[in-house]
Parts: C-alpha cells; structure tokens; sequence
C-alpha cells in the first residue's frame, strides 16, 4: 500500500510551567516495589528537569525491608536506566539527596505515628510545609489498612491552623481497584470514610499516555472528524491492547487477574470512553467524568456469545522456546485463569446504536501493539464495477488507526486512483507520527498524572461512579466464566494473535480484526 507522509509544522512539547505546584512530600508506600524504581522516581525526575517541581520537595519510600541505606542509590539507578538520564546530570545529585527511606509494616499502627513524627521533620529540613501526596502502590490487600491507619493518625485529615489553613493531603491509588463490583464498592465505602472525593486519585497509567490524551484533541479540536464520528458513517470500532510479554514472574497475582481484570477493565475501557464519549463542556474534571461514565452506562450488558476467552500454550518465538502460561512460575498447571479476552459490545445510545466495538488483550500475543481503529462504511460501489474500473474489489473501506504505542501516530487509509488510462483503484494512507512531529520523548506517562495528583487536578483520575460503572460491566462476565470454564485450554500458542474463537467473533459477522 503507498504511503503518504504528512508535513508538520515546527513544534516543540508544550511545558507549562504556570502549573509549579506547592511545597510537598511525596510518600510512597510499597516503594521496594518494581513500579518506584522503574517508573515513579525516573517520572518525578523527568518533572524535576522541566522545573515543574518545587524547590521544597522531597520523596520518602515507605515499605517494610529494611532499606535505609541502599533505597536512594538503588532509585539513582533508576532514574538513570529508566529515565534516558546522565549520570552527571546536574540536577541528579541534589534530587536524589532529597529522596528518603522510612521501614514499616502496613498493618502495624505505631509505625503511622512514628511516620508521622519523620514526614514533621522532613517538613523542617525541607520546608515543604505538611503538604503530602501518599501513593499507595503496595499489593491491593494493604490499601484498607493504609487508608484506616491514616485517619486514625489524622493525616489524611491534617488540623487547621489558627487562621484557618490546612496542608492538603491528596492519595494516589494504584491498580487494581477492587477485584469485582462489590469489592471496588466497599473499597470505595472506605475510602471515602477517610479521604474526600476530591482527595483520592485513583490511577490508571494509561491516561497518562499523551496519544491517549490526544484522542480528545484529535475529536475535538478538529471540526472535520466529529461530523462523521457515528452510526451513520462508521461501521464498526476495534480495539486491541496487545503485549508480547507473558506474565513476566508475575503468576500469584495474574492467577487472581487474569486478561479481564487486569487490562480490560480499566486500560480497555478508558480508551473505548474517550472514542465513544460525547465532547464534554470543559476538561474540567467532573464534565469529562460525566461523559465517560455516560458511555459506560449505554454499554449493553455483555452476553456470553460475545466473548472470548483464551490461555497461552507453549511455543518458540525467535527460535527459543516459550513456556506455556500453565508453566509459567507458581501458576496451577490446571489454570483457568483467561491470559486473553476479546468482547464484542454495543453502546445503545443516539451516537453509536447498531455500531459494534470489538475488544481484544492479551500477553504473549504476535507483537506489542495497542491500537484503536475506526472502520468506516464502504461507498455504494455501483460507479465502480465493470467499465473502466477492473479492480473493484481493491476498495477497502476507510480507516482511521489511532496507535497508542509503540510508533505513536494517526493513520488514515483512502482510496485512490492508481495512475494510468483506466479507472483502476488502489488503497493508500496518509500517517502521522508522534516522534516525527514532536521529536522522541523519554516521558514514561506517569509526569502528567504525577504532577496532576500534586496539583489536584483529577481529570485523568476515575472516579468513584467510573470505577462501578466498568466493574458492573464486567462482573456478570466474571461470574459466567467461571460459571462455564472451558476444556480446550491452553487455546493459543504463545507469539499467536490468540485463540480462533476471537476471529470467529468478527467473522460471524462478516468481519475481521485488522492486521496489525
Ligand atoms: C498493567 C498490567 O496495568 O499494564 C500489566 O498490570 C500490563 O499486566 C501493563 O503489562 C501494560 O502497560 P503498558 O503501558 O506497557 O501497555
């Protein structure tokens, strides 16, 4: 297929440096943990560099080893490996000085105290005057006694001074929010004994990714697309979150995932939200929240038929062999667990009746691609069948490819005249790329939600209405699996595009996913 590249004005990434928050300690509990290493410190440096930091600012990692000694230097490593940074980058020596270390036990309440006392003499040194963002990035079974703790020591509510004045206190919580409706409704339940609405930023990476963002801008900003942008001209919607990663030594808590709980719930659903929605009157947290929950609440409760589960088998991908998911480490070798789903689902309201969206994720699949992809009604093709035209069936349907990563970009797929005396045709595209336009960034997605969380920005944070409003959605899918468990897995082999049932999903319905 010809391609065609698109010429972008000079640009450079927008930094707004107006949004310097106020004097803060960012304390993170769970610290040891993979995420604070590879992700969160090397983020909050990137924030550093730009100058979107505070002068008065320090990181304090809580978790329970004892780590006092080797936790900023083991970040420093991180900060470099993972954040594209120079050793002798000016400004890493004086950040890393200001990173601590606090051991405790989460369920244990003197430690809270003791916390408390440190974080007050932290406020001394470094003047950031009690103003705190916890991020609790501990396993899900700790966050109840967290939140509990943190109230009953008062620090999730600090006292007013005589004039009045309180530091605030926001609360970042990771993934996953709850296994199911009810869980995710007690967590809730709890957290907002403790912690205000306004307080609580419940986490999802994926809304930190700038093309994710983009949807909003391409849609809205754009007067050409939104005319089109429905029933009357799009066919059908798809959406795949691809990884060719397997469960990574992950096997006790993907055991308790699986595919459903783990990417489609919430990555899955945040996308599909932000195709679907209707433009929201500002980007002001609670009008885009409106819409978002909006679309997820016109979404048709999901039938069995419409899904497709599967588990990788054992394979060899670039000549070396592959273990299947059922041998993958402290995984049961009888598992059911789903390392794939594919759904079909229909929104029912005025924009999309009649439009389905197909869904698809999964580990070990054929390459790392998440990508979203509006297909477009064929013209009627009367004009072009026989005459001049010997190559009608070369028309392809129109597309617009949004690639969320990796080769971040927009693709739009049109039908042109092939050059020469007859009327032949032939499909082309015309792309758009991140990298090209803006230049690569080292950014990892977790800058923006950082310093939003920081600023109290809750935009690109779910809401309480948001978090039910998918798990109501994918519970009573939950409870029919496992209702129903299925004999033939594993039913993919590992580097695959996952089990035939998902292609039979589109086919019965004269459709097929898109080769990616
Ligand atoms: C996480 C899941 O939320 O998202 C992981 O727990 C998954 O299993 C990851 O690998 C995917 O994120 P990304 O940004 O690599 O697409």
């Amino acid at each position: 297929m010809a391609t065609t590249q698109i010429v972008t004005s000079d640009t450079k990434a927008s930094q707004n440096t107006e949004r310097v928050p106020d004097p803060c300690i960012v304390v993170i509990f769970g610290a040891s943990g993979d995420l604070t290493k590879r992700k969160l410190l090397p983020a909050l440096y990137h924030l550093e560099q730009a100058n979107l930091l505070p002068q008065e600012f320090a990181v304090v990692g809580v978790a329970r080893r004892p780590l006092e000694s080797s936790f900023a230097p083991d970040m420093k490593e991180g900060i470099i490996a993972g954040g594209g940074v120079e050793e002798n980058d000016p400004k890493l020596a004086p950040f890393v000085d200001r990173v601590k270390y606090f051991a405790m036990n989460f369920d244990d309440g003197t430690g809270y105290e003791k916390l408390k006392k440190q974080l007050a003499e932290y406020d001394g040194q470094f003047n950031t005057r009690g103003n705190r963002l916890f991020y609790l990035a501990t396993a899900p079974e700790y966050f109840s006694d967290i939140i509990n703790y943190l109230g009953e020591h008062k620090m999730a509510q600090p006292e007013k001074d005589k004039d009045g004045n309180a530091p605030w206190v926001h609360t970042i919580i990771e993934k996953p929010f709850g296994h199911d409706l009810e869980s995710a409704r007690a967590l809730n339940d709890e957290v907002n004994k403790v912690f205000h609405e306004d307080q609580i930023f419940r986490i999802d990476h994926y809304l930190g990714k700038e093309t994710v963002q983009n949807i909003l801008v391409f849609r809205f900003a754009n007067s050409i697309f939104e005319s089109v942008w429905n029933r009357n001209y799009i066919d059908h919607v798809e959406i795949t979150a691809a990884e060719s990663i397997g469960i990574e030594g992950r096997g006790p808590f993907y055991e308790q995932a699986g595919a459903l709980r783990d990417v489609v719930q919430n990555h899955v659903m945040e996308l599909l939200s932000f195709v679907a929605m209707e433009p929201p009157i500002s980007f002001q947290a609670d009008a885009v929240r409106v819409e978002k929950v909006k679309v997820w609440k016109a979404i048709n409760p999901i039938k069995l038929e419409d899904t497709v589960r599967g588990q990788y088998g054992p394979s060899t991908i670039a000549g070396k062999p592959v273990p299947g998911y059922r041998e993958e480490d402290r995984v049961s070798p009888e598992s059911q667990t789903e390392t794939f789903a594919a759904l079909r689902l229909e929104i029912d309201n005025w924009r999309w009746a009649g439009v389905p969206f197909y869904i698809r994720a999964g580990k070990r699949l054929e390459k790392r691609v998440t990508e979203i992809t509006i297909q477009f009604k064929q013209p009627p093709m009367h004009l072009f069948q026989g005459g001049e035209c010997h190559n009608s069936e070369a028309i392809e349907p129109n597309l617009i490819s949004m690639r969320i990563q990796p080769d971040e970009g927009i693709s739009l797929r049109f039908g042109a005249k092939l050059p020469g005396p007859s009327m032949d045709l032939s499909p082309v595209q015309m792309n758009f790329s991140y990298a090209d336009a803006f230049g690569k960034s080292s950014a990892n997605g977790y800058e923006r939600l950082l310093l939003d969380a920081i600023l109290g920005d809750g935009t690109l944070f779910t809401h309480r209405d948001g978090v039910e409003a998918t798990w109501a959605l994918m519970t009573p899918v939950l409870e029919a699996w496992k209702k129903n468990p299925i004999k033939d897995l594993p039913n993919y082999a590992a580097g695959t595009w996952g089990p035939a049932a998902a292609d039979e999903l589109l086919a019965e319905e004269g459709r097929k996913w898109r080769k990616l």
